[in-house]
């Protein structure tokens, strides 16, 4: 629950300003989360009918952001992927604006797809690289010209994001889950609340002098602590609803007749560790792994119950 992550919190300075730049689902819960501890946000959207649409950013459309709107801005965080041809949207419109104020953290939300297969082995930040698919070389390409960027930035890399309204617990009750079957196969995931939390205690070492600052730490991962099958989350997530599971289906006797997409989500294996920013960093993670994660999702879908399409109709009426 957001208010765990207010409770355990400390506020930024009273001068902090936060931009956040794309106010999806991430970039929304950094958003709560800084309201709620009394900093105030400016979040863009593509469309100002969106919900907590502060300010239109597009970068595909004619309007510019306004730089006097963005005036005070101290801390940044862009949650907007990149586009088709590997560019990151926001740099080559914003840059000359955000090198104008005065930024004390600005962070990149990144994927650990980046690492590639690492054949189920570990992988740390210390690592290099090795993208394999196309949408994780854009992406490093994105990283890249963030770092080069000039600004105090932090690349955080995640795995699969859930949270409340986006997690299998909410594909089981719509029916669309199934129950793939791979030996061996993991995946890491974090909840959208650690990655708020994740930011937010980035946010302030960074005002904690020269050996907190972002330089050191450039690139950090922020996933949970436990890599686990998705078949094994399905399970749990079955049992948490006391509802019955998809039936089992082989991986090997599926993997031709699913989505290019759906096979290379499939294609790569690894566990990624959160080392550097649970232990060097010091940041506690408020969901440690999908078991505290997903009893979470079930407490706030039943509180504020997502707005899902409807499941699809039984065949036997
Ligand atoms: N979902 C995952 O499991 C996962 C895993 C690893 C990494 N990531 C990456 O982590 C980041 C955050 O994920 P998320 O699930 O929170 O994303 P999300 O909900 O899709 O939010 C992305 C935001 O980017 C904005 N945006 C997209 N294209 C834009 C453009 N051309 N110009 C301006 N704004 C644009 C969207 O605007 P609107 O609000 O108007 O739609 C939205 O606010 C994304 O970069 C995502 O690719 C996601």
């Amino acid at each position: 629950m957001l208010a765990d992550l207010v409770k355990r919190s400390q506020p930024l300075a009273a001068d902090a300003k936060l931009l956040v730049l794309g106010g999806g689902y991430s970039g929304r819960c950094l958003g709560s989360l800084a309201r709620a501890m009394g900093t105030p946000v400016l979040c863009t959207r593509r469309s100002l009918d969106a919900a907590e649409a502060d300010l239109l950013f597009d970068s595909n459309g004619q309007d510019q952001l306004d730089p006097a709107a963005l005036e005070g801005v101290t801390h940044l965080l862009s949650t907007i992927p990149p586009d088709r041809d590997g560019n990151d949207p926001v740099l080559p419109k914003l840059l000359p604006t955000l090198r104008n104020l005065p930024l004390r953290w600005a962070g990149y939300l990144s994927t650990t797809g980046v690492y590639g297969d690492r054949q189920g082995g570990w992988v740390t930040e210390e690592d290099e690289p090795a993208p394999a698919l196309d949408r994780s070389i854009r992406r490093l390409n994105c990283e890249a010209a963030w770092q080069r960027s000039g600004l105090p930035i932090q690349i955080l890399r995640l795995p699969g994001i859930y949270g409340p309204g986006r997690s299998v617990l909410n594909g089981l009750q719509q029916g669309r889950a199934r129950l793939i079957d791979k030996p061996d196969q993991v995946f890491c995931r974090i909840h959208v609340e650690d990655i708020a939390g994740a930011c937010w205690h980035l946010m302030h070492r960074a005002e904690q002098g020269p050996s907190a600052r972002p330089g050191n730490w450039t690139v950090v991962n922020v996933v949970d602590d436990l890599p686990a099958p998705t078949a094994e989350l399905m399970r749990h997530a079955a049992a948490l609803l006391g509802c019955a599971l998809p039936p089992l289906e082989p991986f090997d006797q599926i993997v031709d007749s699913m989505s290019p997409m759906a096979q290379t989500f499939w294609s790569e294996n690894r566990r990624v560790s959160n080392h550097r920013l649970c232990q060097e960093l010091g940041y506690p993670l408020l969901h440690p792994n999908y078991r505290v994660g997903l009893q979470d999702c079930l407490n706030q879908d039943k509180l504020n119950p997502p707005d899902l399409p409807s499941p699809p109709r039984s065949t036997n009426g």
